[in-house]
């Protein structure tokens, strides 16, 4: 007789209450009609490790991981894949059936799949890019639009020092420009990106202006609540093609989604909708 257990998957994080991912999984399990599991599971740093090998001993496919555990699980990782290891840090964890773990970062081919299905005529080679922000989600998107061809990524955060640190891991085709500057260093952009928290609901906004920015610059934020914030309204008043962050979320499940539940899942309206909702 054979016993064939649905596959699980989850999501570990602390805390976990906050995660829309088993709700975006959770949305393409019923569309495909997918026998499976998708699990939120709380592991405080401490329990991170031990944790983990059980989750693989149990038989999960494999996790997601979020805060604070995306760049400690590499060094727990048996293998890491060449993005997670230049950008420092993964969302994607896969449990072999050897028992090895595996690391791999969706997050920058999230941002770009995102930029790709929401702007089809953006060329991110036909100008250089400008990025505000040094934080995590700025290491992934700096990778992601250096690795699709962006001839030089512009860099700014508040705290300069960061900016440099992350411009030196990433070399030349990093220029670091001043965070009262950010305005100006638009000129000649093909891509302009606030990875920063400004402009989330209950903070403050990126207070800059579009004045030098190229008719034909895509803007984008990472921050989707809400939908359209202050940074990409100022950018539509130019006349400025914009793409929300909720779809960089949603991208960047789509590989685990594939691996551990066999199906490629699409990201559409029904989706964006189930996530808003949740
Ligand atoms: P994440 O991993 O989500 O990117 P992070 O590592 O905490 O989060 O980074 C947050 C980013 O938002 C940083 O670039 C941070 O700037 P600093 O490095 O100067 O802290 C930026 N940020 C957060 N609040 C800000 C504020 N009030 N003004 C300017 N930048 C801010």
């Amino acid at each position: 007789m054979s016993n064939i257990v649905p596959p699980l998957a989850g999501v570990v994080g602390w805390p976990i209450s906050h995660s829309k991912s088993p709700a975006l999984h959770g949305h393409w399990l019923k569309r495909y009609g997918l026998a499976g599991e998708y699990r939120a599971i709380a592991l405080s740093p401490d329990e991170f490790e031990t944790g983990l090998r059980k989750l693989s001993k149990k038989g999960f496919k494999g996790v997601n991981v979020t805060i604070p555990h995306k760049e400690t699980v590499l060094k727990i990782a048996d293998s890491i894949t060449d993005r997670a290891a230049l950008i420092g840090a993964a969302n994607t964890i896969h449990f072999h059936a050897d028992g090895s773990i595996g690391a791999d970062n969706t997050d920058g081919y999230g941002f770009i799949q995102n930029l790709y299905q929401n702007a089809p005529l953006w060329n991110p080679k036909s100008g250089s890019a400008l990025v505000v922000g040094a934080g995590g989600a700025a290491r992934a998107i700096v990778w992601a639009l250096l690795n699709e061809g962006a001839p030089i990524v512009r860099l700014a955060n508040r705290t300069r020092i960061r900016a440099e640190i992350l411009g030196n891991h990433f070399g030349a085709k990093v220029e670091v420009v001043e965070w009262s500057e950010i305005s100006e260093a638009m000129e000649g952009a093909a891509t302009i990106v606030n990875t920063t928290s400004l402009g989330m609901k209950g903070q403050p906004e990126l207070r800059v202006h579009f004045n030098a920015a190229l008719p034909e610059a895509l803007v984008t934020d990472i921050v989707y609540t809400p939908l359209n914030t202050p940074f990409l309204e100022k950018a539509q008043a130019r006349g400025l093609d914009t793409v929300d962050g909720l779809g960089m979320l949603l991208h960047q499940a789509v590989p685990g989604f594939e691996s551990w539940f066999g199906q490629k899942p699409e990201v559409d309206d029904e989706l964006r909708k189930a996530v808003l909702n949740a």
